[in-house]
Protein backbone atom coordinates (compact mmCIF):
# COMPACT_ATOMS: atom_id res chain seq x y z
CA UNK A 1 0.00 0.00 0.00
CA UNK A 2 1.06 3.44 -0.87
CA UNK A 3 1.57 6.00 2.11
CA UNK A 4 1.62 9.33 2.55
CA UNK A 5 4.66 11.71 4.24
CA UNK A 6 4.00 14.99 5.19
CA UNK A 7 6.96 17.24 6.82
CA UNK A 8 6.54 20.51 8.39
CA UNK A 9 10.23 22.42 9.42
CA UNK A 10 9.72 24.29 12.33
CA UNK A 11 11.15 28.26 11.97
CA UNK A 12 13.82 30.37 13.83
CA UNK A 13 13.72 33.64 14.19
CA UNK A 14 16.63 36.10 13.20
CA UNK A 15 15.32 38.90 14.41
CA UNK A 16 12.04 40.66 14.79
CA UNK A 17 10.27 39.40 17.92
CA UNK A 18 6.89 40.20 19.61
CA UNK A 19 6.07 42.33 16.72
CA UNK A 20 4.08 39.85 14.29
CA UNK A 21 0.79 41.05 16.39
CA UNK A 22 1.23 44.49 15.52
CA UNK A 23 1.23 44.93 12.23
CA UNK A 24 5.16 44.84 12.40
CA UNK A 25 7.93 43.40 10.56
CA UNK A 26 10.43 40.10 11.18
CA UNK A 27 12.74 38.11 9.38
CA UNK A 28 11.92 34.20 10.48
CA UNK A 29 13.72 31.28 8.52
CA UNK A 30 12.57 27.96 8.71
CA UNK A 31 14.82 25.54 9.62
CA UNK A 32 15.78 21.74 8.86
CA UNK A 33 14.38 19.85 12.17
CA UNK A 34 10.37 19.71 11.93
CA UNK A 35 7.50 17.42 12.29
CA UNK A 36 7.08 14.02 9.93
CA UNK A 37 3.81 12.33 9.77
CA UNK A 38 3.88 9.33 7.68
CA UNK A 39 -0.05 7.75 7.50
CA UNK A 40 -2.67 5.26 5.30
CA UNK A 41 -5.76 7.01 4.59
CA UNK A 42 -8.06 4.96 7.15
CA UNK A 43 -11.80 6.11 6.69
CA UNK A 44 -13.83 6.70 9.98
CA UNK A 45 -10.94 6.44 12.11
CA UNK A 46 -7.76 8.67 13.05
CA UNK A 47 -5.25 6.53 15.09
CA UNK A 48 -1.81 8.90 15.20
CA UNK A 49 1.19 7.12 17.52
CA UNK A 50 3.92 10.35 18.43
CA UNK A 51 7.11 8.70 19.09
CA UNK A 52 7.67 10.04 22.93
CA UNK A 53 3.95 11.99 23.40
CA UNK A 54 1.57 8.89 23.22
CA UNK A 55 -0.98 7.69 20.85
CA UNK A 56 -4.32 9.36 19.85
CA UNK A 57 -7.09 7.83 18.29
CA UNK A 58 -10.78 8.56 17.50
CA UNK A 59 -13.67 6.91 15.52
CA UNK A 60 -16.11 8.67 13.23
CA UNK A 61 -19.46 8.69 14.56
CA UNK A 62 -22.51 9.28 12.98
CA UNK A 63 -20.66 10.84 10.16
CA UNK A 64 -18.07 13.27 12.33
CA UNK A 65 -15.19 12.56 13.95
CA UNK A 66 -16.43 13.55 17.72
CA UNK A 67 -13.78 14.65 19.80
CA UNK A 68 -13.93 12.83 23.48
CA UNK A 69 -12.62 14.09 26.34
CA UNK A 70 -10.93 11.18 27.21
CA UNK A 71 -8.38 11.46 25.06
CA UNK A 72 -5.16 11.61 27.35
CA UNK A 73 -1.75 12.82 25.79
CA UNK A 74 -1.74 16.73 25.85
CA UNK A 75 -1.38 16.92 22.17
CA UNK A 76 -4.25 15.43 21.47
CA UNK A 77 -5.93 18.62 22.15
CA UNK A 78 -3.97 20.29 18.45
CA UNK A 79 -5.67 16.97 17.09
CA UNK A 80 -8.80 18.10 18.00
CA UNK A 81 -8.69 21.86 16.98
CA UNK A 82 -7.53 20.32 13.78
CA UNK A 83 -10.26 18.00 13.12
CA UNK A 84 -13.00 21.07 14.32
CA UNK A 85 -11.25 23.70 12.23
CA UNK A 86 -11.03 21.47 9.34
CA UNK A 87 -14.25 19.82 9.17
CA UNK A 88 -12.27 16.60 9.03
CA UNK A 89 -14.71 14.37 7.03
CA UNK A 90 -14.88 10.41 7.87
CA UNK A 91 -12.67 9.67 4.44
CA UNK A 92 -10.09 11.75 5.82
CA UNK A 93 -9.49 9.72 8.51
CA UNK A 94 -5.80 8.37 9.09
CA UNK A 95 -3.64 6.08 10.60
CA UNK A 96 0.50 6.90 11.42
CA UNK A 97 2.92 7.99 13.32
CA UNK A 98 4.15 11.50 14.23
CA UNK A 99 7.83 12.17 14.71
CA UNK A 100 9.26 15.52 15.44
CA UNK A 101 13.15 16.48 15.44
CA UNK A 102 12.37 19.67 17.02
CA UNK A 103 12.84 20.82 20.55
CA UNK A 104 9.26 21.09 22.60
CA UNK A 105 8.57 24.54 23.96
CA UNK A 106 12.17 25.75 22.62
CA UNK A 107 11.48 28.30 20.87
CA UNK A 108 12.04 26.96 17.10
CA UNK A 109 7.81 26.35 16.92
CA UNK A 110 7.44 23.08 17.74
CA UNK A 111 3.79 23.40 17.64
CA UNK A 112 3.52 25.13 14.48
CA UNK A 113 5.11 23.00 12.54
CA UNK A 114 2.68 19.82 14.55
CA UNK A 115 -0.15 21.68 12.81
CA UNK A 116 1.13 22.63 9.59
CA UNK A 117 1.99 18.73 9.32
CA UNK A 118 -1.93 17.69 10.96
CA UNK A 119 -3.30 20.27 8.29
CA UNK A 120 -1.97 18.90 5.56
CA UNK A 121 -2.12 15.21 6.89
CA UNK A 122 -6.03 15.50 7.65
CA UNK A 123 -6.87 16.39 4.14
CA UNK A 124 -6.03 20.42 3.66
CA UNK A 125 -5.31 22.02 0.34
CA UNK A 126 -4.73 25.36 1.26
CA UNK A 127 -0.67 26.58 1.11
CA UNK A 128 1.22 29.86 1.95
CA UNK A 129 -0.48 32.72 3.75
CA UNK A 130 -4.35 30.63 4.02
CA UNK A 131 -2.38 27.72 5.42
CA UNK A 132 -0.51 29.95 7.89
CA UNK A 133 -3.78 31.64 8.90
CA UNK A 134 -5.99 27.97 9.47
CA UNK A 135 -3.07 26.81 11.59
CA UNK A 136 -2.54 29.96 13.74
CA UNK A 137 -6.18 29.45 14.43
CA UNK A 138 -5.62 25.89 15.43
CA UNK A 139 -2.83 27.19 17.64
CA UNK A 140 -5.32 29.48 19.51
CA UNK A 141 -7.54 26.45 19.77
CA UNK A 142 -5.19 24.49 20.57
CA UNK A 143 -3.30 26.56 23.47
CA UNK A 144 -5.35 29.04 24.42
CA UNK A 145 -1.74 31.82 23.04
CA UNK A 146 -4.03 34.71 21.09
CA UNK A 147 -0.58 34.44 19.23
CA UNK A 148 0.23 36.25 15.88
CA UNK A 149 1.02 34.69 12.39
CA UNK A 150 5.12 34.64 12.63
CA UNK A 151 5.45 30.78 13.16
CA UNK A 152 2.90 29.83 10.57
CA UNK A 153 3.83 32.12 7.99
CA UNK A 154 7.41 31.45 8.81
CA UNK A 155 6.31 27.53 8.01
CA UNK A 156 4.09 27.41 5.19
CA UNK A 157 5.71 30.23 3.12
CA UNK A 158 9.42 29.47 3.32
CA UNK A 159 12.00 29.10 0.65
CA UNK A 160 15.08 27.09 1.07
CA UNK A 161 18.60 28.70 1.50
CA UNK A 162 16.54 32.07 2.41
CA UNK A 163 15.29 34.01 5.30
CA UNK A 164 11.34 35.46 4.96
CA UNK A 165 10.94 38.95 5.71
CA UNK A 166 7.18 39.08 6.96
CA UNK A 167 5.37 42.56 6.50
CA UNK A 168 2.51 41.83 9.11
CA UNK A 169 0.00 44.63 8.04
CA UNK A 170 -0.21 43.28 4.51
CA UNK A 171 0.28 39.63 5.45
CA UNK A 172 2.78 40.20 2.57
CA UNK A 173 6.79 37.96 2.43
CA UNK A 174 10.11 38.76 0.27
CA UNK A 175 12.42 36.18 0.52
CA UNK A 176 15.71 37.25 1.72
CA UNK A 177 18.67 35.79 0.53
CA UNK A 178 21.79 35.17 3.39
CA UNK A 179 25.11 35.49 3.09
CA UNK A 180 27.26 31.95 2.05
CA UNK A 181 29.40 33.03 5.02
CA UNK A 182 27.72 32.87 7.64
CA UNK A 183 26.41 30.65 10.25
CA UNK A 184 23.36 30.29 12.13
CA UNK A 185 23.31 28.38 15.34
CA UNK A 186 21.06 27.98 18.29
CA UNK A 187 21.15 26.87 21.73
CA UNK A 188 18.68 25.78 23.93
CA UNK A 189 18.31 27.88 27.69
CA UNK A 190 16.09 24.76 28.63
CA UNK A 191 12.12 24.66 28.12
CA UNK A 192 9.76 27.79 28.31
CA UNK A 193 7.80 28.38 31.63
CA UNK A 194 4.47 30.57 32.30
CA UNK A 195 4.74 32.03 28.80
CA UNK A 196 0.86 31.62 28.09
CA UNK A 197 -0.76 34.13 30.11
CA UNK A 198 2.41 36.30 30.15
CA UNK A 199 2.31 36.42 26.48
CA UNK A 200 -1.34 37.39 26.65
CA UNK A 201 -0.72 40.41 29.00
CA UNK A 202 2.85 41.35 26.97
CA UNK A 203 -0.35 41.27 23.91
CA UNK A 204 -2.24 43.17 25.76
CA UNK A 205 -0.02 46.22 26.69
CA UNK A 206 0.69 46.56 23.52
CA UNK A 207 -2.97 47.17 22.31
CA UNK A 208 -3.35 49.63 25.33
CA UNK A 209 -0.59 51.60 24.17
CA UNK A 210 -2.33 51.76 20.33
CA UNK A 211 -5.34 52.52 21.52
CA UNK A 212 -3.53 55.45 22.88
CA UNK A 213 -1.11 56.89 20.30
CA UNK A 214 -2.15 54.76 17.31
CA UNK A 215 -0.67 52.03 15.11
CA UNK A 216 2.93 50.74 16.57
CA UNK A 217 3.81 50.30 12.93
CA UNK A 218 3.28 54.17 11.94
CA UNK A 219 4.37 55.44 15.92
CA UNK A 220 7.79 57.15 16.00
CA UNK A 221 10.09 57.50 19.14
CA UNK A 222 8.74 60.50 19.69
CA UNK A 223 4.82 59.48 20.19
CA UNK A 224 6.21 57.77 23.29
CA UNK A 225 5.40 60.78 25.84
CA UNK A 226 1.90 60.40 24.72
CA UNK A 227 1.87 57.01 26.93
CA UNK A 228 2.13 57.98 30.38
CA UNK A 229 2.23 54.03 32.16
CA UNK A 230 5.72 53.62 31.97
CA UNK A 231 5.54 49.88 31.73
CA UNK A 232 3.21 50.28 28.70
CA UNK A 233 5.72 52.87 27.07
CA UNK A 234 8.18 50.50 27.39
CA UNK A 235 6.55 47.53 25.72
CA UNK A 236 5.77 49.84 22.83
CA UNK A 237 9.42 51.28 22.98
CA UNK A 238 10.70 48.04 21.71
CA UNK A 239 7.85 47.22 19.32
CA UNK A 240 8.70 50.94 17.20
CA UNK A 241 12.47 49.63 17.67
CA UNK A 242 12.40 46.63 17.00
CA UNK A 243 10.47 46.95 13.81
CA UNK A 244 13.44 49.26 12.83
CA UNK A 245 15.84 47.02 13.53
CA UNK A 246 14.89 44.61 11.12
CA UNK A 247 15.25 46.77 8.46
CA UNK A 248 18.71 47.41 9.76
CA UNK A 249 19.71 43.54 9.92
CA UNK A 250 18.14 43.08 6.42
CA UNK A 251 20.52 46.17 5.19
CA UNK A 252 23.23 44.65 6.98
CA UNK A 253 23.17 41.65 5.52
CA UNK A 254 23.04 42.93 1.94
CA UNK A 255 26.10 44.77 2.54
CA UNK A 256 27.37 41.90 3.71
CA UNK A 257 28.24 43.93 7.00
CA UNK A 258 27.66 41.21 9.78
CA UNK A 259 29.29 42.87 12.29
CA UNK A 260 26.06 45.68 11.83
CA UNK A 261 23.84 42.62 11.58
CA UNK A 262 25.24 41.44 15.16
CA UNK A 263 24.97 44.88 16.87
CA UNK A 264 21.39 44.76 15.45
CA UNK A 265 20.63 41.60 17.11
CA UNK A 266 22.23 41.99 20.50
CA UNK A 267 20.47 45.49 20.23
CA UNK A 268 17.11 42.90 20.04
CA UNK A 269 17.87 40.94 22.75
CA UNK A 270 18.51 43.68 25.07
CA UNK A 271 15.46 45.60 24.29
CA UNK A 272 13.63 41.79 24.75
CA UNK A 273 14.87 41.55 27.94
CA UNK A 274 14.68 45.19 29.37
CA UNK A 275 11.93 46.94 27.27
CA UNK A 276 9.42 43.96 26.97
CA UNK A 277 10.63 41.87 30.04
CA UNK A 278 10.88 38.34 28.20
CA UNK A 279 14.30 37.06 28.67
CA UNK A 280 15.59 34.90 31.42
CA UNK A 281 18.76 34.86 33.58
CA UNK A 282 19.88 31.86 31.19
CA UNK A 283 19.05 33.10 28.05
CA UNK A 284 21.21 36.51 28.85
CA UNK A 285 24.07 34.27 29.96
CA UNK A 286 24.07 32.54 26.80
CA UNK A 287 23.93 35.68 24.76
CA UNK A 288 26.65 37.24 26.51
CA UNK A 289 29.00 34.10 26.49
CA UNK A 290 28.41 33.80 22.57
CA UNK A 291 28.90 37.72 22.44
CA UNK A 292 32.44 37.58 24.35
CA UNK A 293 33.69 34.53 21.59
CA UNK A 294 35.73 34.96 18.82
CA UNK A 295 34.09 34.51 15.20
CA UNK A 296 30.39 35.82 16.82
CA UNK A 297 28.51 38.76 15.24
CA UNK A 298 25.58 38.91 17.18
CA UNK A 299 22.77 36.88 19.79
CA UNK A 300 19.71 37.37 20.66
CA UNK A 301 16.69 35.11 22.10
CA UNK A 302 14.39 34.04 19.23
CA UNK A 303 10.74 33.30 19.93
CA UNK A 304 8.56 34.39 22.42
CA UNK A 305 11.18 34.65 24.85
CA UNK A 306 11.02 32.90 28.90
CA UNK A 307 13.01 30.50 27.79
CA UNK A 308 13.91 28.77 24.76
CA UNK A 309 16.98 29.47 22.29
CA UNK A 310 19.00 31.73 21.76
CA UNK A 311 20.08 32.42 17.97
CA UNK A 312 23.61 33.52 16.95
CA UNK A 313 25.55 34.78 13.81
CA UNK A 314 28.55 33.25 13.58
CA UNK A 315 31.88 32.97 11.08
CA UNK A 316 32.20 29.48 10.22
CA UNK A 317 34.05 27.03 12.64
CA UNK A 318 33.07 28.76 15.00
CA UNK A 319 31.74 26.08 17.88
CA UNK A 320 29.49 27.34 20.81
CA UNK A 321 28.83 24.95 23.71
CA UNK A 322 25.55 22.66 22.81
CA UNK A 323 25.33 24.89 19.87
CA UNK A 324 23.22 22.91 16.94
CA UNK A 325 24.05 24.45 13.61
CA UNK A 326 20.66 25.23 11.51
CA UNK A 327 20.18 24.96 7.90
CA UNK A 328 17.49 26.93 5.97
CA UNK A 329 14.56 24.85 4.53
CA UNK A 330 11.57 24.93 2.19
CA UNK A 331 8.50 25.17 3.30
CA UNK A 332 6.00 21.94 4.17
CA UNK A 333 6.21 18.71 1.46
CA UNK A 334 4.28 16.15 0.92
CA UNK A 335 4.86 13.08 -1.33
CA UNK A 336 4.25 9.48 -1.93
CA UNK A 337 6.15 7.02 -0.18
C1 LIG B 1 5.52 33.08 19.56
C2 LIG B 1 4.21 33.38 18.84
C3 LIG B 1 4.44 34.28 17.63
C4 LIG B 1 5.26 35.53 17.99
C5 LIG B 1 6.50 35.13 18.81
C6 LIG B 1 7.25 36.33 19.32
O1 LIG B 1 6.37 32.33 18.74
O2 LIG B 1 3.59 32.19 18.43
O3 LIG B 1 3.21 34.64 17.06
O4 LIG B 1 4.49 36.48 18.65
O5 LIG B 1 6.16 34.30 19.91
O6 LIG B 1 7.79 37.03 18.26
Amino acid sequence: MTRTQVFAPGRVNLIGDHTDYVGGLALPMAIHLGTTIVFDRSPGRIDLDSDHHGRVELTANNGIFAPSSALKPTWSRFVIAAIELLKVSPENGIVGTVTTTLPIAAGLSSSASLEIALCLALGSEASGIRLAGIARDLEEAATGVPCGMLDQIAIATAQAGKATLIDFATLSVEPIELPPEVLIQIVNSGPRQLENSAYASRRRQCEEAENEIGPLRKATMDDLSGLTNQMVKRRAKHVITENQRVLEFIDALGSHDLRAAGAAMLASHKSLKDDFEVSTPALDQLVETACNTKGVYGARLTGAGFGGCMVALTEPGVELRNAIQIESAQGPTKRMI
